[in-house]
Order: structure tokens, then C-alpha cells, then sequence
């Protein structure tokens, strides 16, 4: 099912308000604790992620031929590129001479060469250069070639899918809706950084709104509602759309005038471990690879979604400063205190209400992809 128009969600919104409703979803759902515990567990969830088409990152991360970024994903180091002809290309970031690997980070290059004994790649994957080759005459360089994992543009995002498999993942329902990252959107901050969570925790904390108010009492509940969401599943991802208390001002103008930028956040779940947030000035992209049952790193993107004036960019940074500092602390203190007391004994699994669909349908996306692994 596609999502709901822009006009849609507002008239949704209004529905809400005025009968001081949320959306529902159909069932409720409980959550083993162990799958938060168990190290088996993650890694049948890792193994999934190398099956799944997943976000490497926004396609503005290598805006230019011979752009790369170079990073492990699903526990396998990668870099991913862009060609003498501009497309995305991703290879397995080890030299095919003893393994070590070729890039780290993000920067850009004409040719790929290994700091251990200088072999050299260009940006196609083939291997260019070994000094005093005459070391090795049997070798054919055409077979040691840098090994190519899939990976192509999407929405403005850098897919790479690590192992075949029918399992379309993110991709099911990416069709039916609108651009999420436009051309036009430049990256203005990235960060990356290991917390000492389980990456679903994190993931869960993004789906609903019935924390809001608890949670964020004196940051975005002001703006915002308790408990007043639009939720809507596409494929195996959602949406979860929060709206803002000035969304009233629209009350007044026709249907088809009326424009949502500002007034509301979306924030889509690509399943499993992606979350896009399009804010007022910017739109966030997260990417979760998880380390251990307790460990998650981070690859955090920022874009301008209003054009790159300075004044904008300003804006932009005005707008994520104010979600990292404020509700994204108050989110962090939720997830780690869950974290921490997982092991205390008191429950052997977690309860979602109607509240939490979105939770629920990337549980159970989550139970089936594991069930195929
Ligand atoms: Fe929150």
C-alpha cells in the first residue's frame, strides 16, 4: 500500500485532534527478552543484514567520481565508490594480496592502494599495479581484481546488498512512494560513534509517540502532541508521521493549498536498521550496525532539505542541534536505562499496545527475514 498524500496525514491529523485519537494498530505484541540477550540471536540478525538490500549511506556521501566511504557493514568492511562514469560501485575492503584493507573512511581517489605492500586498484576494482611484480609470475592480475558486492542508487540512498537472496527488504514499498533524499540535498554533518546499547532498543525508540510526553516534557512535547501519530507500513517499512501544534494553522486553507513542510516530522523506518527523519530544516539519516547483543555503531548523516543558502544552512544546523541536544539525550537516557536493566530479571519479554505498530510490524518483518536466514 502507498503511503497517504501530504494532504491526506493533515486531514488525518486533524481527525486525531478533534476525536483525541492516535493511530491504532490491529494487534499486540510481545518481544522475548532473550532477542535482546542473545549473542546467537544477533548473529542470525547480522546474517540477515548481509541478505537484505541496506542502506550504505545518502548517495551526496560520494557526490564525484573517485568519492568513497569505507566502513564495515554487517561486519564486513566495504568501500563504496563512484566510477569514471558516476556509478555507485561497492567492493569488499580487502587487498586480494594478504587481505589488508584498502581505504578507511571517506575521501577521494583516482586508485585504491594498499598501504601494507602498495598493490594498487582503480576505481573499477582492477588490479593496476604490483611492484617488482616479477615476484609473482603466475599470478594473473585479471582474477585479482577488487571483490565487487551490488550496490546502486535508490531514493538518494547507496544500497549494497552483500549476499543474494529473494528477500527485497527495504525495497518492497520504495516504489509506491516519493523521493526521500532529493538530488539537490547536500550532507552538512556526519558523525559516527559506538553507544553501548542493543541496536533495536535505539531502533524502537524512533516508531512511536507514545513517549512524548513523558519523555520529552520540556523539549518537543511543547510543539508537539502526547500520543498523536499517523503510522503506516509500506512493504516491510514504516512511517511514523509526528505532528506539531501549529499544524492548525492550516485548519483555515483550502485542502489543496495546504503545505505539510514544517509542520510535521516523518520519520521512516527502512527496515530493519535505517531511520530517516525529515525535519523542518533538515533530514537526518541513521544507520545502525549492530556490534554485539550491547553494542551499536552509529553512521549518522545530516542534509539540508531547503535549498543550500547560507541563511538555510544556518537553519539546518539550528534545527539539528536542537533534536541532538534535546529530545535525542532524552531518547539516549530511555534507551540506556532499558539497556542496563534487561538483565534484572523482571520481565521475560516486552509488551507493545496498539500505540506501538510500527514496533510491532518491524517485529515481525524482523521474526520472518530471521526464519529465512
Ligand atoms: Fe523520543
Amino acid at each position: 500500500m502507498p503511503l497517504l498524500s501530504d494532504q491526506q496525514v493533515i486531514q488525518r491529523i486533524f481527525t486525531h485532534i478533534d476525536e483525541k485519537t492516535t493511530d491504532l494498530a490491529d494487534e499486540s505484541w510481545r518481544e522475548a527478552i532473550e532477542n535482546y540477550r542473545s549473542q546467537d540471536r544477533l548473529n542470525q540478525e547480522i546474517e540477515l543484514l548481509r541478505k537484505l538490500p541496506v542502506p550504505f549511506c545518502p548517495a551526496a556521501a560520494i557526490p564525484e567520481t573517485g568519492s568513497f566511504l569505507a566502513r564495515s557493514a554487517a561486519g564486513t568492511p566495504l568501500i563504496v565508490t563512484r566510477d569514471e562514469q558516476g556509478e555507485v560501485k561497492a567492493y569488499r575492503n580487502a587487498c586480494r594480496h594478504r587481505g589488508m584493507q584498502l581505504a578507511q573512511g571517506s575521501g577521494q581517489t583516482g586508485v585504491f592502494v594498499c598501504p601494507y605492500h602498495a598493490w594498487a586498484y582503480g576505481l573499477d576494482g582492477s588490479l593496476q599495479h604490483i611492484p617488482h611484480d616479477y615476484g609473482f609470475p603466475d599470478l594473473n592480475k585479471c582474477e585479482h581484481s577488487l571483490v565487487a558486492v551490488t550496490a546502486f542508487e535508490r531514493h538518494g540512498l547507496v544500497f549494497v546488498i552483500q549476499e543474494e537472496s529473494d528477500n527485497r527488504g527495504a525495497l518492497d514499498g520504495l516504489d509506491d512512494i516519493p523521493q526521500l533524499i532529493g538530488d539537490d540535498q547536500k550532507i552538512f554533518a556526519s558523525e559516527e560513534f559506538v553507544s553501548a546499547v542493543n541496536w533495536k532498543l535505539d531502533m524502537e525508540a524512533n516508531l512511536e509517540g507514545y513517549h512524548i510526553k513523558p519523555t520529552h516534557r520540556e523539549s518537543f512535547y511543547p510543539y508537539g502532541f502526547d500520543n498523536l501519530n499517523v503510522v503506516e507500513t509500506f512493504g516491510q517499512n514504516s512511517r511514523v508521521t509526528f505532528p506539531f501544534r501549529r499544524i492548525e494553522k492550516l485548519r483555515d486553507i483550502p485542502e489543496q493549498e495546504r503545505n505539510i513542510s514544517g509542520l510535521v516530522t516523518y520519520v521512516y523506518q527502512l527496515f530493519p536498521n535505517v531511520i530517516i527523519a525529515v525535519l523542518s530544516n533538515h533530514t537526518s539519516v541513521s544507520i545502525s550496525e549492530p556490534l554485539s547483543p550491547t553494542e551499536t555503531r552509529f553512521h549518522n548523516f545530516k542534509l539540508n532539505n531547503k535549498g543550500e543558502g547560507a541563511e538555510l544552512s544556518e537553519k539546518a544546523k539550528k534545527d539539528a542541534d536542537f533534536v541532538t541536544e534535546t529530545g535525542g539525550k532524552e531518547d539516549a537516557a530511555m534507551v540506556a536505562g532499558i539497556q542496563e536493566s534487561l538483565g534484572s530479571g523482571a520481565n521475560t519479554h516486552f509488551s507493545y499496545g496498539k500505540f506501538e505498530k510500527a514496533i510491532i510490524h518491524f517485529h515481525k518483518n524482523l521474526h520472518k527475514g530471521l526464519a529465512n536466514v
